[in-house]
């Protein structure tokens, strides 16, 4: 039997702008997707990951072409019978780079059980394949930060080239809390359409655009000089940006509205959008319980976990 395993993420700067090659700011969160793999007579996939309400119906189909995508970047027949496993920490909550994960579990299980002896790097473009099945177009943040893992600076490949991939260092882990809107997000069409409206409107959208580059750039040097006020600031405007391109929702503002109202330094949508999850940023422990009991008492799920944790 092979084994593996890929990291949850959360973007604390520019999704959706990180597809049209902006760049964005990602953390690896300490809770993983693992799969096991064995070789079989037909494809088995039993999902037995904690999943907001519909996820594994949804994604099914979106799951089975994403594991035909993967056999075929690693030269394998598509249609290779196999026993899949898939469970582990990571909630399959929509924006938390569930299905990135999980791709990157599998890729590295495949991998084991076959004796591929694949890389990092190849699991990582074999993943990247993978989520063309949930995202379309991805931009490939997330399948690097389930790879990897750490806080990362990612660009889509600048010039056609390589995706452009940087460390970044934090003075210390910080305390977040991400809460769960309980909606299943389909991030294809969420990524759609954010290109269409693009197309349509460049008079409104080129400049959200050029204001998602400066916030990612402002926020990476806030991070790297431990300024959380101003990591905080520079989130809630990215949030705002994020409304203006029509990706957040009702459940999605009513979370970082309540955040907010707690003391989260900043509070933003994380992921596709249109449901899935916010991430609020929540120095130290007391603040951090003070924003997951208002999530809780609201009736919400969340996760209290850190960015910084997981490393390299
Ligand atoms: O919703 P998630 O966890 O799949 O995150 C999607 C992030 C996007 O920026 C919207 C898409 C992408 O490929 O970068």
């Amino acid at each position: 039997m092979g084994k593996g395993s890929g990291y949850g993420k959360v973007i604390l700067f520019g999704e959706h702008f990180v597809v049209h090659g902006v760049p964005g700011i990602v953390s690896a969160i300490d809770s993983s997707t693992d799969a096991e793999v064995k070789k079989a007579s037909k494809l088995t996939i039993r999902d037995e990951r904690k999943t907001a309400k519909g996820y594994s119906e949804e994604k099914r189909l979106q799951q089975i072409e994403s594991i035909e995508r993967m056999l075929k970047a690693m030269d394998l027949d598509p249609k290779m019978p196999l026993d899949i496993w898939i469970g582990g920490s990571l909630p399959g909550f929509s924006g938390l780079g569930a299905s990135a994960a999980s791709s990157v579990a599998i890729a590295r299980a495949i991998s084991e059980e076959l004796n591929l002896n694949l890389s990092n790097e190849k699991i990582n473009s074999v993943a990247y394949e993978g989520e063309k099945a949930y995202a379309g177009n991805p931009s490939g943040i997330d399948n690097t930060a389930a790879t990897y893992g750490g806080v990362m600076w990612f660009k889509k490949n600048p010039a056609g080239g390589q995706d452009l991939v940087e460390k970044i260092h934090l003075k210390r882990p910080v305390e977040i809390v991400i809460g769960s809107t309980g909606k299943v997000a389909n991030t294809k069409a969420m990524v759609e359409g954010v290109a269409e409206r693009k197309k349509a409107n460049p008079a409104k959208y080129d400049p959200l655009f050029k204001q998602a580059e400066s916030l990612a750039v402002a926020g990476r040097k806030a991070i790297e000089a431990g300024d959380l006020k101003k990591v905080g600031d520079l989130m809630n405007e990215n949030h705002r940006i994020l409304q203006e391109i029509g990706v957040s929702s009702k459940e999605l503002d009513l979370l970082v509205d309540m955040a907010r109202k707690q003391g989260a330094f900043g509070a933003k949508l994380t992921g596709g959008g249109g449901g899935g999850c916010m991430v609020a940023l929540t120095p130290g422990k007391d603040l951090q319980g003070k924003v997951a009991s208002a999530f809780k008492t609201a009736g919400y799920e969340f996760i209290a976990t850190k960015i910084g944790v997981v490393t390299y």
